[in-house]
């Protein structure tokens, strides 16, 4: 007799059954864009919409996610509007550089984002993982409730700022992370000009706060930059940071000078508050399933009990690894990955249909949606991590989760960001158990982020 309990289903926007009207659509994509999809959108295996006078083919089917996103992907620009938010910033980092650029640098990070080098942050991770703890002492005595959304949002930070710079930052780290928060901040708005696809020279008036902030925020980095380059000349030793890699692919056949600055803004941009929502959202829903947590709790005390290497973590603990997977299906921290075809495309589905995707018109892959669809999950709206679990995991199609994305421009961090939250979550469940309360009522919203609006307050105490 199977006696686990009913699986736990975690608050997301009902799918709407009546269509909004034009201006229901403009107020809720301001508000939050996931309260926007109807009932097609979780069953469908593809539509095509008009939706600010563009033609949006919203992909669901797993083969026309492959044609979109790896077997045509040459046919595919990042989509205007998200060039037109982001690369005011990030310039020509890897998310947002396209054509010979993208390809250029995409070749030369390779080397640093091999799985050897995501393995030799480990000992780092681990020992940042270890001094956040030490912050819930005081609250775990008490039983006292902590906002689990910052916390995580603190530590991958405080992970990330170790891993690229080892602390060797030209102004001191006093201060630097509220100047990441500016920088993101700025990063995730919409203008209404963007929205009218209006050029990138017209001034955003959203964002000129951010301007000043990130002028300084930019010379920062290129201080730190020029400090490590001055000691990597002299041959003084050098940590083994992302800065210290980028630097060494200086050059003709790697990436120039502002390349390297443009990538160190993108890993802040790109590489922290993703992996931080994620890690959110999976100790909420481990709180409210006892059962799998249980399992959980197992697994880390056996691990670390044998004294395993934190290298090795992420494959030896395969219940960790589930639920971090399972809170990326329900909510992924990258909800939407959005593209444009550069010529007209066409797409037949096994049954014969053909669609026709036309140049510079709106192409969505929707992992909030496709993560809850209906036509490729059981019981898509709850937390059952069992299905990521080695002897279940070959059931789940390449192409229908897709928090990383897929093809040439799938996340260079997804190693790192697995190994993190595998860490993070290990040390952080070795010694508290987090457990919701009655003030505990995420609710999630699109910004940058898949994040939970107000927090997400768990009670932590010592297990
Ligand atoms: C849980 C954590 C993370 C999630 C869910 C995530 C998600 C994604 C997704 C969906 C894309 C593809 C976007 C597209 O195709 O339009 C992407 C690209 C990218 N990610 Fe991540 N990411 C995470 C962590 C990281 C980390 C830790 C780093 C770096 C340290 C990073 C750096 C990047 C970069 C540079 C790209 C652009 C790649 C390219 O276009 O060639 N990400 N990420």
């Amino acid at each position: 007799m199977d006696i686990r309990p009913e699986p736990f289903e975690p608050p997301a926007p009902i799918p709407r059954t009546i269509p909004p009207s034009r201006l229901e659509i403009i107020k809720v994509m301001f508000r939050n864009p996931l309260e926007l999809w109807g009932k097609p959108s979780y069953t469908l295996p593809w539509m095509q919409v008009k939706f600010f006078g563009q033609l949006t083919t919203i992909c669901h089917d797993p083969s026309l996610i492959k044609h979109v996103l790896v077997d045509n992907a040459g046919n595919y620009a990042m989509q205007p509007i998200r060039q037109l938010v982001l690369r005011p910033i990030l310039r020509d980092g890897l998310l947002t550089a396209e054509g010979d650029v993208w390809k250029r640098s995409r070749k030369a990070m390779a080397p640093v984002f091999t799985p050897r080098h995501a393995k030799g942050f480990a000992g780092q991770m681990l020992k940042m993982t270890e001094a956040f703890a030490e912050r819930y002492a005081e609250p775990a005595k008490k039983n006292a409730e902590v906002n689990i959304a910052t916390g995580m949002t603190e530590l991958t930070y405080e992970i990330l700022a170790e891993t690229l710079f080892s602390g060797e930052i030209a102004t001191g780290t006093e201060g630097f992370a509220e100047r990441v928060d500016s920088l993101l901040h700025n990063m995730g708005r919409i203008d209404p000009l963007d929205l009218l696809l209006a050029p990138s020279w017209m001034p955003r008036i959203t964002r000129i706060p951010g301007r000043k902030a990130l002028k300084a925020f930019r010379q920062i980095v290129s201080d730190t930059m020029d400090a490590r380059r001055r000691k990597m000349d002299s041959r003084e030793t050098v940590p083994d940071d992302f800065l210290t890699l980028l630097l060494k692919i200086e050059g003709p056949d790697g990436l120039t000078r502002d390349e390297i600055e443009d990538n160190i803004l993108t890993f802040i941009g790109a590489g922290h508050e993703t992996t931080a929502r994620a890690l959110a959202w999976a100790l909420y829903c481990i709180a409210e399933s006892p059962h799998f947590r249980a399992a959980m709790e197992e697994e880390i005390d056996r691990v670390l009990s044998d004294g395993a290497d934190p290298v090795d973590w992420l494959d030896l603990m395969p219940h960790v690894r589930a639920a971090f997977e399972e809170a990326m299906r329900l909510y992924p921290p990258a909800p939407s990955i959005n593209r444009a075809p550069i010529e007209d495309d066409t797409w037949t589905s096994a049954d014969g249909k053909t669609i026709t995707l036309p140049k510079g018109e709106s192409v969505l892959v929707m992992p909030w949606t496709l993560h809850r669809h209906e036509l490729y999950w059981d019981r898509p709206r709850h937390f059952m991590p069992e299905r990521f679990l080695p002897a279940n995991r070959d059931k789940i199609h390449r192409f229908q989760y897709l928090p990383f994305g897929a093809g040439p421009r799938i996340c260079i961090g997804a190693t790192f960001a697995l190994q993190e939250a595998v860490i993070a979550l290990a040390v952080l469940m070795k010694r508290y158990r987090f457990d919701v309360t009655d003030s505990t009522r995420p609710w999630p919203v699109q910004r940058l982020t898949t994040q939970p609006l107000n927090g997400i307050a768990l009670r932590v105490s010592a297990r």
